[in-house]
Parts: structure tokens; C-alpha cells; sequence
């Protein structure tokens, strides 16, 4: 069982995935918990390129192009092993990410998102939790962490509303695997429901 988190910064998603991870542990799962961009030592690598640094830095195609490539290293190394080994994966962000950011935020890539990914990743998650917020506020969570990875951030409150619009309408297209959260809740009303969602899926 392959499940994903996805939603704009701040909305809670990293919390979710760990908050998942421990309530399947502790019913005996094997969970392999990672993240985007990143999760495995190349993509990690390719993480640093894409998150750091003035928000001109890269175009949209280039974007495109650094992320799939760090998703396929981490599709290859870590995500389709533990998956084959019976494990379940929990990935913070995963291709819907990429259809979403740079599909959405600089003019409309998506058809080039969706072809580059049918060409070199070509899976999809079994589950998908999409996790709606208030745009404002999950960017001020997002900038309250302080960190260096502020690239995406750097693009402002515009981009955050639009990125927000597109995951909603993006689990509407997917109705199949994903799941809306509200996530303007407190975080254990939301990894109870969460909970609840992932133990049907996987009985
Ligand atoms: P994301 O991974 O989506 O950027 P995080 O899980 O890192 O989000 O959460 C961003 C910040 O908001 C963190 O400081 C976290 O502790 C806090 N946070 C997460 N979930 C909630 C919640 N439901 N209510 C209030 N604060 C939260
Ligand atoms: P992340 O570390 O999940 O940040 P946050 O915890 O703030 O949500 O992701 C960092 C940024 O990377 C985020 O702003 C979205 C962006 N991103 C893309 O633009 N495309 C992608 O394919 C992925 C995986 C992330």
C-alpha cells in the first residue's frame, strides 16, 4: 500500500504522515515513512537545488525536469523495494506535487507534468490524502518554521491561493484515491480521521 500526503506548505501534511506512521506501527505494519522532495540520498541532493535559493532560479520546465528526476531516484531505490518487500510506504508529497506546482503555478504545463511522469515514473498511490487549509494560514505556519528552504514560499500568498484551488480541484479528478481533509482542525481530530480512512483501505 503505497499512501501519499499532499496539500499546499503549512497544511499539515508532515505531521499527518508521521502521526500515520505511528498508528500503523503500532498495528503491526512494516511502514516506511519519506518524503518529497527527497527520500533517498540523490533526491535529497536534488533537494537542495530546488528549494534553496531566489525564487527565479529555475523555470517551470527546469523544475519539472529536477523533480521527476529526484522522484525517480526515489522510486527506484526506495519507494518500490520496501513496496515489493510488503511494506507500507507513507510519502510526504509525491507526483501530485509536481502537476500541482509546476503544472498550475507559471502558466499551464500540466499536459507536460502528466506526459514526463507517464514516460518515467507511471504509478500512482493507492491512497491520497489531500489536506485543504486556509492559504494565509498555512503560510504562516509554513514561514513561522524559519528554515532555508523558503523558495516556494518566496512566491508569495498568490501562489499559495491558486495552489490551494488546484487541490481541491485535483481530488476531485481523482476521486478514486483521494481524500479531502479538513485540516483547519486540531492535528489529533485530523490523524483520527486520517486513521480511519488508511485502516479501511488496508483491511
Ligand atoms: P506541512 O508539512 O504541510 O508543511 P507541518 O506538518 O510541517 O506542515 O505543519 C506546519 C506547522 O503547523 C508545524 O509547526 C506544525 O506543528 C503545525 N501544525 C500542524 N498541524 C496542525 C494543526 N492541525 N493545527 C495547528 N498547527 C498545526
Ligand atoms: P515540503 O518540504 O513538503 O514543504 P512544506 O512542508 O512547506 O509543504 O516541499 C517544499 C516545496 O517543494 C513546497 O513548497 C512544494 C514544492 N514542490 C514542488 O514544487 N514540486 C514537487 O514536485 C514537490 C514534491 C514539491
Amino acid at each position: 500500500m503505497f499512501i501519499t500526503f499532499e496539500g499546499i506548505d503549512g497544511s499539515g501534511k508532515s505531521t499527518q504522515a508521521r502521526l500515520l506512521a505511528e498508528h500503523l506501527r503500532a498495528r503491526g505494519h512494516e511502514v516506511v515513512l519519506t518524503r518529497e522532495p527527497g527520500g533517498s540520498p540523490g533526491a535529497e541532493e536534488i533537494r537542495r537545488l530546488v528549494l534553496e535559493g531566489d525564487p527565479e532560479r529555475w523555470s517551470a520546465e527546469t523544475e519539472i525536469l529536477l523533480f521527476t528526476a529526484a522522484r525517480r531516484d526515489h522510486l527506484e531505490r526506495v519507494i518500490e523495494p520496501a513496496l515489493a518487500a510488503g511494506k507500507v510506504v507513507i510519502s510526504d508529497r509525491f507526483a501530485d506535487s509536481t502537476r500541482m506546482y509546476q503544472g498550475l503555478s507559471r502558466g499551464d504545463l500540466r499536459g507536460v507534468v502528466d506526459r514526463l511522469h507517464a514516460l518515467m515514473i507511471g504509478r500512482e498511490p493507492d491512497l491520497t490524502f489531500v489536506i485543504d487549509m486556509d492559504p494565509d494560514l498555512g503560510l504562516a505556519r509554513a514561514r513561522a518554521r524559519n528554515g532555508t528552504e523558503e523558495r516556494f514560499e518566496d512566491f508569495g500568498a498568490d501562489l499559495q491561493r491558486k495552489m490551494r484551488a488546484g487541490f481541491v480541484a485535483l481530488a476531485a479528478e481523482f476521486p478514486g484515491r483521494c481524500r479531502l481533509i479538513d485540516g483547519n482542525r486540531p492535528a489529533e481530530t485530523v490523524a483520527a480521521e486520517v486513521a480511519a480512512v488508511a485502516d479501511r483501505a488496508l483491511a
